[in-house]
């Protein structure tokens, strides 16, 4: 087979509890492709190793500057937090958005604060929406939506970030913030027993002066000056409050459809203090996430790639296993595919693929060779920590703990999906990642192809999810210009992001359009249109 497997295991070196693998290939125009692999670590003293220059068989295999460096091209600028907070009546929203914007400045949009000060200041808005709010019941979605629409539009909102919170409260709301692109980056629902939920209403006092929130038993009031000018709403007792309650759980699982994928559930019957912890740890992991997230570098389509950019790719699909990993998948998946690593395009034996040799093991031939002849540092991780194999049930070693398939793939009257499935069901609970697999069948020059059991073979296949996937997209029949560019890191949805051309000679890539699943070509092609 042309494919090669790693193995790691950690009986020698323990100390490395996040280590990692990732690989690059790395094509030259005049010379057979070759694969290195890396290992990269995220813990601090074990940065990027240095790979040497080395001569293998009389190739001369480029010096790599060892000099750090970050990426030069910068193209997406990073974006303040966007949350939604959603829970039932008196859930906390509103105790934890205090807390919330004291930590982190975001814009703090409340619906029910909205709709009430249009209610007393006898607006148009606020005489429809009032018999709505007294009733228990949604004020029509199209009243909410402009309001929010109107508040989200605004300078503040794109500078700080926002807080969305009591809205969206009905599918239809949330599909229309999904039109307009609007969608946060985490989506937190606080949950509390509802007979918890009554008793925090009916003792719920407001400071029409501050805005501030109490409560007659768990927050009194800290002076009698504030206490004399308190305000009970009018939707605050028992029998509105069951209403409320009746209305949200009609919806919730509606709108959860739309957020599934960044749904984080906040245990909210805990002091509000405790439960602020879980908010704080929670929205700073991700605005971390968010500040490392450098946008998508450009010039992709200059070969080869810069370290700047090979590093960018190691570290995206790095972090993204990792998380997928950390969440209990076992059967990954890594599809990258930028003109370098797309032996389609520019390799020489990908070239001579096609037609007669289309059986012929493409690219990867000699990727193990190349494995081997590869720096792996001065800490004796090959051999030790890290295995070279190929594919296969024998492979599997106790020891082991994760397994690399680089670029598994069939070729003509050599399926390697049983192999593949021996080695999966050795690997048991272990992660196995296939990096860049072609496991379709491919057809010999006769056109014939091995159809027994294709069925189940497709099914496996099938049953690796994608942890990361980045493809360039081009204009129909053309290499160039390079249109857009989808990406999907777990566990969040596909991006699809267009290139813009700035400056002459500068370009940017920019989010065009998300989708909870890999779109389609049409879909792609909608979302350039604007269409829904
Ligand atoms: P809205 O104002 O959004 O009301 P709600 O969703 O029912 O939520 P609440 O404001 O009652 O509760 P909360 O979760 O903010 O709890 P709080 O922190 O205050 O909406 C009102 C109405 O407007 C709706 O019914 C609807 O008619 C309309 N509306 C709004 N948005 C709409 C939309 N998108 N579409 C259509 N209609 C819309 O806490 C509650 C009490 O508990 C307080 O006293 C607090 O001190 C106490 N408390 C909080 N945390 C704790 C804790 N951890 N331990 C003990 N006590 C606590």
């Amino acid at each position: 087979y042309s494919s090669a497997a790693v193995q790691c295991h950690n009986n020698v070196n323990s100390t490395l509890p996040h280590s990692a693998l990732s690989l690059y290939t790395s094509s030259l125009s005049s010379a057979p492709s070759s694969a290195s692999l890396s290992f990269i670590s995220s813990s601090s003293q074990l940065s990027l190793q240095p790979l040497q220059s080395f001569n293998t068989r009389g190739h001369t295999h480029f010096k790599i500057n060892t000099k750090a460096q970050g990426l030069k091209v910068k193209c997406s600028q990073s974006e303040p937090l966007k949350v939604m907070i959603s829970g039932a009546p008196a859930s906390g929203k509103g105790t934890q958005c205090e807390m919330i914007v004291q930590k982190f400045g975001l814009v703090h949009i409340s619906t029910g604060d909205l709709l009430r000060a249009e209610v007393s200041a006898g607006t148009e808005i606020g005489n429809k929406a009032k018999e709505y709010m007294n009733a228990g019941s949604l004020v029509p979605d199209e009243i909410v939506t402009a309001m929010v629409k109107g508040r989200l539009s605004q300078k503040d909102t794109k500078e700080k970030g926002w807080l969305l919170d009591g809205y969206p409260r009905s599918f239809a709301q949330a599909q229309s913030l999904e039109e307009m692109n609007i969608r946060p980056d985490v989506y937190i629902t606080l949950d509390v027993p509802d007979e918890i939920l009554i008793d925090r209403c009916v003792g719920r006092k407001l400071d029409p002066l501050t805005g501030k929130i109490y409560h007659v038993k768990y927050f009194p009031p800290e002076t009698e000056e504030i206490k004399a000018r308190l305000v009970t709403r009018s939707d605050d007792n028992e029998e509105k409050v069951k209403s409320r309650l009746q209305t949200y759980k009609q919806n919730a699982e509606a709108i959860l459809s739309t957020y599934f994928d960044i749904l984080h559930k906040i245990d909210g019957n805990r002091a509000k203090d405790v439960v602020f912890r879980d908010v704080d740890s929670l929205m700073s992991e991700v605005q971390k996430e968010k500040e490392s997230w450098r946008g998508i570098p450009t010039r992709l389509n200059n070969i080869p790639h810069s370290r700047d950019i090979r590093e960018y790719f190691y570290d995206d699909v790095l972090q993204s296993t990792q998380r997928a990993i950390n969440d209990g998948k076992t059967r990954l998946k890594v599809e990258i595919n930028i003109p370098e690593l797309n032996p389609e395009m520019v390799c020489v034996q990908g070239s001579m693929g096609e037609g007669a040799l289309a059986g012929m093991p493409l690219q990867l031939a000699g990727t193990r060779k190349i494995l081997e002849f590869m720096d792996w540092g001065d800490y004796d991780a090959l051999g030790n920590f890290i295995n070279i194999g190929s594919i296969g049930a024998k492979e599997v070693e106790e020891q082991d703990d994760i397994f690399i398939l680089v670029a598994p793939q069939n070729a003509v009257g050599n399926c390697i999906i049983f192999d593949l499935q021996a080695m999966t069901d050795a690997a048991g609970d272990r992660p196995v990642i296939l990096i860049n697999p072609r496991l379709k069948d491919l057809p010999a020059s006769s056109g014939i192809m091995q159809t027994m059991g294709r069925d189940k073979r497709l099914e496996y296949a099938a049953s690796f999810e994608n942890c990361y996937l980045f493809r360039l997209l081009y204009y129909a029949g053309t290499q160039y210009p390079i249109m857009a560019a989808l990406r999907m890191s777990y566990p969040y949805r596909y991006e699809l992001y267009k290139r813009v051309d700035e400056l002459p000679g500068k370009e940017k890539y920019v989010l065009l359009s998300t989708f909870a699943k890999r779109p389609n070509s049409d879909e792609i092609n909608y979302a350039f249109e604007g269409k829904d």
